[in-house]
């Protein structure tokens, strides 16, 4: 699996995530199709710009033409503070596998590397048992119930936060022994994470708030 930026190409995807009423259960049912080249333009735009995390989730690196999902992190403004929120999909024939968690950690151990975003918020509603199946597993925090704004709609929702820093690192594989080993110390998580970062083709810069829907 790898994530990349969403592109003005991933139209068909946007609506079969918004369109749908299955996928839109629990955030008050599907959205209108008008409208939503627009919105996925303005994230291709803010993804290339670096001012949000908008990446497509591609679950074979073989097929870079299939497209499973999305994950995003973002900053908008609560209360006059700007708070970072993630949020996630991954179409029917790609759910149930890890692949949503997978995603979601992959983003989170990002912002780790690159110290961004700080304490990254996740509002999924309380119905979703999923989402929050993927909350709890990751290791966020439980905050309580809130009435969140989603596009036209207020979503009855769980308000969850992760230090992106504290999460527990996962486990590297063994790495072969070489005679020309410098010393025994193993890799650190920060330099394999940067690698993978690198290897991503990902890059981070300055972060900026913006709207609450995504
Ligand atoms: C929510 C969604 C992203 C989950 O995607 P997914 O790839 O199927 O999720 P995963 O396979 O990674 O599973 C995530 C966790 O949820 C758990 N889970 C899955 N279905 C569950 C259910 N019905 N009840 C409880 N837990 C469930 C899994 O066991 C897993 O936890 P684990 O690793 O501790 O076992 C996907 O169902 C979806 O896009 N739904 C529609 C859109 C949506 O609701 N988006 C989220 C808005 S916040």
């Amino acid at each position: 699996m790898y994530l990349r930026n969403v592109e003005p190409c991933d139209v068909e995807t946007y609506i079969r995530m918004r369109c749908d009423p299955a996928m839109m259960a629990d955030l008050g049912g599907p959205l209108p199709r008008e409208g939503i080249a627009a919105k996925v333009e303005r994230d291709a735009a803010e993804a290339a710009e670096d001012t949000s995390w908008i990446k497509m989730i591609v679950p074979d690196e073989t097929r870079p033409e299939v497209v499973a999902g999305t994950v995003v992190v973002w900053s908008h403004d609560s209360d006059g503070e700007p708070l970072s929120e993630i949020g996630w999909m991954v179409l029917p024939e790609f759910q149930g596998r890890g692949l949503a968690k997978r995603a979601v950690r992959a983003l989170l151990e990002r912002a780790r590397a690159e110290d961004r975003w700080g304490l990254v918020h996740a509002f999924p509603a309380t119905t979703n048992a999923p989402s929050n199946g993927i909350c709890r597993s990751i290791g966020f925090s439980f905050v309580g119930e809130r009435n969140v704004p989603f596009a036209d709609r207020v979503i009855r929702s769980n308000h969850w936060f992760v230090d992106p820093r504290s999460l527990d690192s996962p486990p590297q594989p063994p790495r072969p022994h070489r005679a020309s080993d410098p010393d025994e110390s193993p890799l650190s998580v920060a330099s394999i994470v940067g690698r993978e970062t690198r290897a991503a083709g990902l890059s981070f810069a300055v972060k900026q708030p913006n709207k609450r829907d995504r």
